[in-house]
């Protein structure tokens, strides 16, 4: 056998027993003194930190980010510099409602988050597998997600909370259509698409701006569980993503997703007939089609989930010089709220924890705070800024082109004028009949227990959609 390192106190002294308490005499009591003891037990009690507020429970893995064509036509960011150029990158995928021991296998949206640790600092792109979402406007993100989680009197999750919600807010018809089709339910993190969702923005080396959606397609085929599937999956294992994914990399089988962009000239922002910047909306391949970027591949296993993915903190604020955002409403309120959850959630300094920490220089005037352990300063005087002391300045060149924006500031209604049924359409007009009976069947299975009221208002919704549409899930619920 090897020989094994001494084991030690966190102080780095090293310790004689490991498996027997100081007591007085051999049965006890035991002294104040075994320091050991204390440090274990205060320890344990500090091993959990907070969960996510949403998306606590997931499964990620390490990867790279390889470029296969050119875009620098759009966009200057670094990452896509050259052909054949790779970035290191950090995927956590989850889902949205379940607590972090909730179980794999749930009809739910997956989260989509990638830390791009690109030369110009940290770009995350905090998506999900649907190309839109359940809102548009954040005033209604912590009312949808209380719909999601637990009532608080019963501590169950609530179908009428649920339908009561969506049913009263049509701009969800899409991505409820989304939740519960077939791609509702993946069998596991490989066998799915990932989506920007938000419109961003790209800027180029002249300095012109393009609107700019990503996606990334699996290159593994799509693969999804029936309610009945999954329902057996979970009797049998809770964890069933996160073997998957965590054995398809030990044997060597890497999950690549081909990562591609749709680009909207600024200028056409006034000329689409939905609003491009309305996270409910899809652009229509037909008037935006795919532009191939790259590849993502995952191929290293975690060592420690702990620290590198439960400490990891994804933000849609964190961008590159070349990647911008856009006026969307949710991604705008999005900048903010991720951060403030990183700081309540790790601490001050969490994008000094490994797993955040850019792999370029970092040269920022924040200072102190509690588990300050950034590199010791190498210049100690220039700690504020402007300073004559050769301290880090700010670099016009990255400066954005200036956002022309106009309009009365008010509370305007985003329900008014807006099409929410020509999109869903679409998409439950792809559907083969198999894939509609499922899709009703789904919807009348998540109604179980809901006032009538509420149904009959869904449904209404669900017959400007198509009529058989309301048919198919009215026939479902008998
Ligand atoms: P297209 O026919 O050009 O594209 C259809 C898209 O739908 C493809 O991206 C495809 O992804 C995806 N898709 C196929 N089957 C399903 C499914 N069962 N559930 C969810 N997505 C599916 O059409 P349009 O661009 O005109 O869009 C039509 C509708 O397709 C939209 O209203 C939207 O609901 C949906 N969609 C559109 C996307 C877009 O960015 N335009 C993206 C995803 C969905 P894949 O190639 O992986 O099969
Ligand atoms: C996680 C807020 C919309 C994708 C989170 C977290 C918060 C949050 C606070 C937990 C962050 C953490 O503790 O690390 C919001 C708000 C939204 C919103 C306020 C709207 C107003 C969205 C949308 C998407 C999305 C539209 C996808 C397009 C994710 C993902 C995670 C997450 C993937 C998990 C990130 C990870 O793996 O660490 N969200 N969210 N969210 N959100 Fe959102």
């Amino acid at each position: 056998m090897s020989q094994c390192p001494f084991q030690t106190t966190t102080a780095g002294a090293q310790i004689a027993d490991n498996q027997n308490s100081l007591t007085a005499g051999p049965r006890g009591p035991i002294l104040l003194q075994d320091w050991q003891l204390l440090e274990k037990l205060a320890h344990q009690n500090r091993e959990r930190i907070p969960e996510r507020v949403v998306h606590a429970k997931g499964w990620g893995a390490h990867g790279t980010f390889t470029v296969t064509h050119d875009i620098s036509q759009y966009t200057k960011a670094n990452i896509f510099g050259a052909i054949g150029k790779k970035t290191e990158l950090l995927a956590r995928f989850s889902t949205v409602a379940g607590e972090l021991g909730a179980a794999d296998a749930e009809r739910d949206v997956r989260g989509f988050a990638v830390k791009f640790y690109t030369e110009e600092g940290n770009w995350d792109l905090v998506g999900n597998n649907t190309p839109v979402f359940f809102i548009r406007d954040p005033l209604k993100f912590p009312d949808f997600i209380h719909t999601q989680k637990r009532h608080p009197r019963t501590h169950l999750r609530s179908n009428t909370a649920m339908w009561d919600y969506w049913s009263l807010s049509p701009e969800s018809l899409h991505q409820v259509t989304i939740l519960f089709s077939d791609r509702g339910l993946p069998t596991d993190v490989r066998h799915m698409n990932g989506y920007g969702s938000h419109t961003f923005s790209f800027i180029n080396a002249k300095n012109e701006r393009f609107w700019v959606k990503f996606h990334f397609k699996t290159q593994q085929g799509h693969r999804h569980w029936t309610n009945a599937e999954a329902a057996a999956v979970v009797g049998q294992t809770r964890e069933s993503t996160q073997e998957d994914l965590l054995s398809a990399i030990d044997k060597g089988d890497f999950p690549r997703w081909t990562v591609s962009v749709q680009i909207m000239p600024e200028s056409d922002a006034d000329k689409t007939s939905y609003n491009p910047f309305d996270l409910t909306k899809v652009w229509p391949h037909g008037d935006y089609p795919l532009i191939e970027v790259g590849v993502m591949e995952l191929n290293r296993n975690l060592v420690n989930y702990f620290a590198e993915l439960e400490q990891a903190s994804f933000s849609p604020s964190n961008i590159v010089p070349g990647i911008g955002f856009s006026p969307d409403k949710v991604l705008q309120a999005r900048l903010f709220s991720y951060a403030d959850a990183h700081r309540y959630r790790l601490g001050t300094h969490y994008e000094s924890l490994p797993v955040n920490a850019p792999k370029c220089p970092v040269h920022t005037y924040h200072r102190d705070g509690a588990m300050n352990f950034m590199p010791m300063d190498k210049n100690p005087d220039a700690y504020y800024e402007p300073n004559s002391f050769g301290g880090p300045v700010a670099n016009p060149a990255v400066a954005e082109p200036a956002l022309k924006i106009s309009g009365d500031a008010d509370r305007f209604n985003h329900r008014e004028g807006n099409d929410d049924y020509s999109q869903p359409r679409a998409l439950w007009a792809m559907f083969d009949d198999g894939q509609k009976s499922r899709l009703y069947s789904n919807l009348a299975a998540a109604m179980k227990g809901v006032p009538e009221f509420i149904i009959e208002r869904q449904l209404g919704h669900f017959a400007l959609i198509h009529p058989d549409y309301a048919a198919g899930v009215r026939a479902a619920l008998k």
